[in-house]
């Protein structure tokens, strides 16, 4: 699935990023899959229990953000997003979503880059992130997506 349409600045904003992670990637690889060797990487249930079920149907957009859906979710979405990214991202993408630089940080994400993250946390990719399709529902990937934001400057 291709990303939204981006206004020309950002999208090469994000292109470099992403050569740059690319770049970073090949030679994180082997330090990346010698730490998972060491850790516990199996993935983490998240319990949603106080937050609305989202169903299956993919939303395109966080609806816990302020100014969403169940934006009178947020502060329950925060914490059980703060449980399931600490059992689930923070092995790869750094405590507090602060990423080393080894894969992509995921505080630079936009509002409107909230289909893609949904479809990259359900689906996976061939360079590393693993698929949370068969342990995380929806609701849990928006939770979790809602405290990255709250933790983003
Ligand atoms: C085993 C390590 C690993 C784990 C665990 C992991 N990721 Fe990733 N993630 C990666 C790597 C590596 C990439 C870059 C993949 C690529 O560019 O193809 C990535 C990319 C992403 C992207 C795309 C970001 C961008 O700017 O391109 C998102 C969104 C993402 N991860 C979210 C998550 C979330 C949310 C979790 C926890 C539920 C998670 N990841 C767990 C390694 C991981």
């Amino acid at each position: 699935m291709n990303r939204m349409p981006l206004p020309a600045l950002s999208s090469a904003v994000h292109v470099s990023r992403r050569l740059a992670g690319v770049a970073l990637l090949a030679l994180s690889l082997g330090a990346a899959s010698a730490a998972l060797g060491h850790g516990d990487v199996t993935p983490q249930e998240v319990d949603t229990k106080g937050l609305p079920d989202l169903g299956e149907a993919p939303l395109m957009e966080n609806p816990f953000r302020s100014g969403n859906q169940h934006a009178d979710h947020y502060d329950e979405a925060v914490a059980v997003g703060e449980r399931g990214y600490a059992g689930n991202c923070a092995v790869c993408h750094g405590i507090q979503a602060m990423s080393g630089g080894l894969t992509p940080d995921l505080r630079n994400l936009e509002e409107w880059d909230d289909e893609f993250y949904l479809q990259r946390v359900v689906n996976g990719t061939e360079r590393g992130m693993p698929s949370f399709k068969s342990n995380l529902d929806q609701t849990a990937i928006w939770a979790i997506k809602t405290y990255i934001e709250s933790v983003t400057p």
